[in-house]
């Protein structure tokens, strides 16, 4: 048995999907959102108006980084504490919306802390607080997710906190939103959610239904984000928020793969944006992962889609957006990198890296990073 879950209560979409505001019901409701980009564009005007035209009393909590912190989090749980809400709406890219799953896991249940959460089994936990979710960019899909992505400052590392409690109630997919990116923004979000895609639709523990969401997004991403990069037309941005969400809905239901693994340990030490490290890391473990047959065949099937070889097609995207091709390029230095290999290593191994359709040993995990760092070709 395989039970699929995408949100709890209602997945809303299309034009003025952001009005589905007014039909929640909620007394105090908290926003959460990053820095200021979400009011800048007067998203957050638009959100706090709605909750208010039901007759909800509403606050904003504001400032989450692009990589969400534990501090971070702490601060906003007390900030919780003292508003009470019984609705929490997050808007803004992956990060807000992750840091807000975990305040308000740790806002209904007091007990759990950054120091048990993940040795505790908090799978059946039940959350009394509404979360609504609106994502402004089209990459982590946090918004169909149960997962909530933290940097632990101290361990340099970001840790995947994993509960059906965190996904989220509502997800709102309003195509107006999307249209406030950055090209940046959108090329390195884009590349979060093909990497996604197609780590979903390798990841052995899928099925019919996350293979055919994952492949879809893999080939509407492909098609869609060169031209949401560089235009940013409404048409394609809806695209690729749509593409990248379906992409969240498959792995959030069957798992992901190496790319997320070492990009974690990568992201949490050198504080590189997550779908970066994502861009950079994809081709070289597609052609780590080809040496599978049954992923073989999968590769097989996206290329006759997309009329070419489907690992060059990703290295060509990844140029056409000018995202650096290897670590090295990316800016971190080499005295850096050896300085930090072995810790860069251990963390590599760990989260998303055992989901990988085939397992990694350490010793092809060394050259692996090296190749990354380098841009060696992945021979092994
Ligand atoms: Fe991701």
């Amino acid at each position: 048995m395989k039970k699929l879950v995408f949100t709890k209560e209602a997945f809303v979409t299309g034009e003025h999907a952001l009005d589905y505001l007014k039909e929640i019901q909620t007394k105090r409701a908290v926003i959460v959102t990053g820095g200021n980009s979400m009011f800048r564009t007067g998203v957050i005007d638009r959100v706090k108006g709605l909750l208010e035209e039901g007759g909800a009393e509403v606050t904003v909590y504001s400032g989450i980084s692009k990589n969400p912190t534990t501090a971070q989090v702490k601060d906003g749980v007390k900030f919780f504490k003292e508003k009470k809400p019984d609705t929490v709406v997050a808007v803004g890219g992956g990060s807000p919306l992750d840091a807000a799953k975990v305040m308000t896991l740790f806002y209904d249940f007091p007990e759990l802390d950054f120091s048990n959460v993940l040795k505790t089994d908090i799978s059946s936990l039940k959350l009394k607080t509404k979360f609504v979710a609106v994502p402004s960019t089209s990459g982590t899909a946090s918004e169909v997710t149960h997962v909530g992505v933290i940097t632990y400052e101290e361990e340099e590392y970001k840790f995947a906190i994993r509960s059906e409690a965190i996904r989220p109630d509502v997800a709102i997919l309003d195509p107006e939103i999307p249209s406030t990116m950055t090209s940046q923004i959108a090329a390195e979000t884009g590349m979060d959610a093909l990497t996604h895609a197609l780590e979903a639709y390798i990841n052995k523990t899928g099925n019919d239904f996350t293979y055919a969401l994952a492949k879809e997004a893999a080939e509407g991403l492909m098609e869609w984000l060169p031209l949401s990069v560089k235009t940013g037309s409404r048409e394609s941005r809806e695209k690729v928020h749509n593409f990248s969400c379906m992409a969240g809905m498959a792995f959030s239901n069957s798992g992901l793969g190496m790319v997320h693994g070492v990009s974690h340990a990568f992201g949490g030490k050198y504080n590189l944006a997550h779908g970066l490290a994502n861009a950079i890391i994809l081709p070289y473990s597609m052609d780590y992962n080809k040496k599978d047959e049954t992923v073989r065949e999968k590769y097989g099937k996206l290329s006759h889609a997309l009329g070419g070889d489907v690992i060059e097609k990703v290295k060509e995207l990844q140029k056409e957006l000018g995202i650096a091709s290897c670590m090295k390029e990316a800016g971190i230095t080499e005295e850096t990198y050896r300085a930090d290999f072995d810790f860069l290593l251990e963390n590599s191994m760990k989260g998303s890296t055992l989901a990988n359709p085939i397992p990694v040993p350490t010793e092809d995990m060394k050259k692996f990073l090296d190749c990354i760092y380098y841009g060696k070709k992945v021979v092994f």
